[in-house]
């Protein structure tokens, strides 16, 4: 479903330039699990925000479904992005004026689907984080696990089929973060492609594969199966 091939990063601050990936290659399937470790400045967003296509690289080929998104110019990718991608941050990001269910639907806001399908769709994925009890509710009148998981119902209301989350156990307390790594095995289990930074080993062990990076280059969990 993901397919790096060795792609780079070339940051230009001025005239000082830098190389945050060096080449990576690497392969995600269909329903993988993975997460992402590496040290601060390691390159690990660079790498996600790549894969969400919110940025793009400097070289090689990145094959999303078998398409070239490489080079592709910003509204393609943002096409891409909407149908195929949602994303989950470490701060939640969530409106704070909102209520959840205002959150969750606002996504479908902009592709045109009619009211009643709208309110089915956030029923369904409040339900699924077990969250539409509290649907009337703004953010501040929730914990922060809740609030996450009124992240994760937003980016799945648009049903895409891979979801990228940054560090997003990073503002939780160790209970709550196990309750949305839950979620997530759940979901992968059912088919979503999930891909997961983290600092936290015990995070990291919810998944099935673990990429380690360092310095711009995956050093291990390139492939599912062996390392080339
Ligand atoms: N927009 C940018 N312009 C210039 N340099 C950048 C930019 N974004 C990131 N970098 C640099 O690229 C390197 C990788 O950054 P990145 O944010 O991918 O690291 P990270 O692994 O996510 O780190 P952290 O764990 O702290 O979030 C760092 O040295 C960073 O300073
Ligand atoms: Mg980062």
């Amino acid at each position: 479903m993901i397919r790096f091939k060795n792609i780079t990063k070339v940051y230009q601050t001025g005239n000082v330039s830098f190389e945050a990936l060096r080449g990576v290659n690497m392969e995600i399937g269909q329903g993988e699990f993975v997460s992402i470790m590496g040290p601060s400045g390691s390159g690990k967003s660079t790498l996600m925000n790549i894969i969400g296509c919110l940025d793009t690289p400097s070289g090689g080929s990145y094959l999303l479904d078998s398409e070239n998104v490489a080079g592709l110019t910003f509204d393609q990718l943002s096409e891409i992005r909407n149908k195929k991608i949602g994303f989950v941050f470490q701060n939640f990001n969530l409106l704070p004026y909102a209520t959840a269910y205002e959150n969750v639907e606002l996504p479908m806001l902009y592709n045109g689907k009619n009211a009643k399908e709208r309110k089915l769709r956030v029923r369904k994925y409040l339900e699924l984080v077990g969250l539409w009890d509290w649907a009337e509710h703004r953010p501040t009148e929730l914990s922060g696990g809740q609030q996450q998981r009124v992240a994760i119902a937003r980016a799945l209301v648009n049903e895409p089929p891979i979801i990228l989350a940054d560090e997003p156990t990073g503002n939780l307390d160790s209970k709550s973060g196990l309750e949305i790594m839950e979620i997530f095995n759940r979901l992968s289990r059912e088919g979503k492609t999930i891909l997961m930074v983290t600092h936290d080993q015990k995070i990291a062990d919810y998944s099935s594969r673990t990429i380690r990076i360092f310095d711009g280059i995956i050093v291990n969990g390139a492939f599912n199966g062996k390392d080339h």
